[in-house]
């Protein structure tokens, strides 16, 4: 009676055992899955000298770095209705221009009214956007410029993140800078890839 006892509560054991296996491992496939997630993001930048392009390319590369993340590197003139609409995320650069964004990048979020018609629909509504720029001098306007696109992605009801800085991702290229730096380079692409593990946690579930 003892043994059929014990023997009984063995195989319970055992069997919760295995079940509580199962449970993990079915878990850890749908965790691997999410990360896998193919979410697609738009970098878009304006560049005359090279530099914004440069940091777009190191943005790009953090991106990718996220299994399963498509890409898709254009100059703001170049950006289609479909690159912006099917993209789950879109990371805009631009080099300060008198303390600001340039008219290019203006230009671009302007015409996302009267090229592609995002409003009153709010077309771009909980897509994720993100920021980067340079500028020529240390302190002379890379913040406000990455906070003006930061603020056009607010007024179309996206949700903005950061990454590499505060704001997004800088570089300073002129002056006593001896260029884009190996540490800009590094928080360009820490700001793909956060865009990347952002987009892919609140992709939404395709429904069944
Ligand atoms: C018209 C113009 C205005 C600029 N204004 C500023 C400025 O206000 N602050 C600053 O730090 N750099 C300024 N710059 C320098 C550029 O922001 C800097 O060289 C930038 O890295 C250029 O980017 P690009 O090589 O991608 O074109 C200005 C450059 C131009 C051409």
């Amino acid at each position: 009676m003892i043994r059929g006892s014990s023997y009984r509560l063995f195989t319970r054991l055992v069997l919760s055992l295995f079940v509580s296996f199962l449970t993990v491992d079915v878990n850890a496939v749908s965790a691997d899955e999410s990360v896998q997630a193919a979410v697609k993001v738009l970098v878009a930048y304006h560049s005359q000298s090279g530099n914004t392009e440069r940091m777009a390319e190191a943005v790009v590369e953090g991106a990718k770095s996220l299994p399963g993340t498509t890409v898709v590197l254009k100059r703001v003139g170049q950006v289609t209705a479909d690159d912006l609409f099917s993209s789950d995320a879109i990371i805009v650069g631009s080099p300060v221009y008198w303390s600001n964004m340039s008219g290019e990048v203006k230009t671009f979020f302007d015409n996302w009214q009267f090229k592609f018609g995002v409003f009153p629909d709010f077309k771009m509504k909980n897509k994720i956007g993100a920021a980067f720029a340079t500028g020529g001098q240390i302190s002379s306007g890379k913040e406000v410029t990455m906070l003006t696109i930061l603020a056009a992605m607010l007024g179309n009801q996206m949700i903005v993140v950061s990454g590499g800085g505060a704001f997004g991702a800088s570089a300073t290229t002129e002056g006593d800078s001896p260029g884009i730096d190996k540490r800009e380079l590094a928080d360009a692409q820490a700001l793909g890839r956060r865009v990347a593990e952002v987009a892919a946690m609140l992709r939404p579930t395709p429904s069944n």
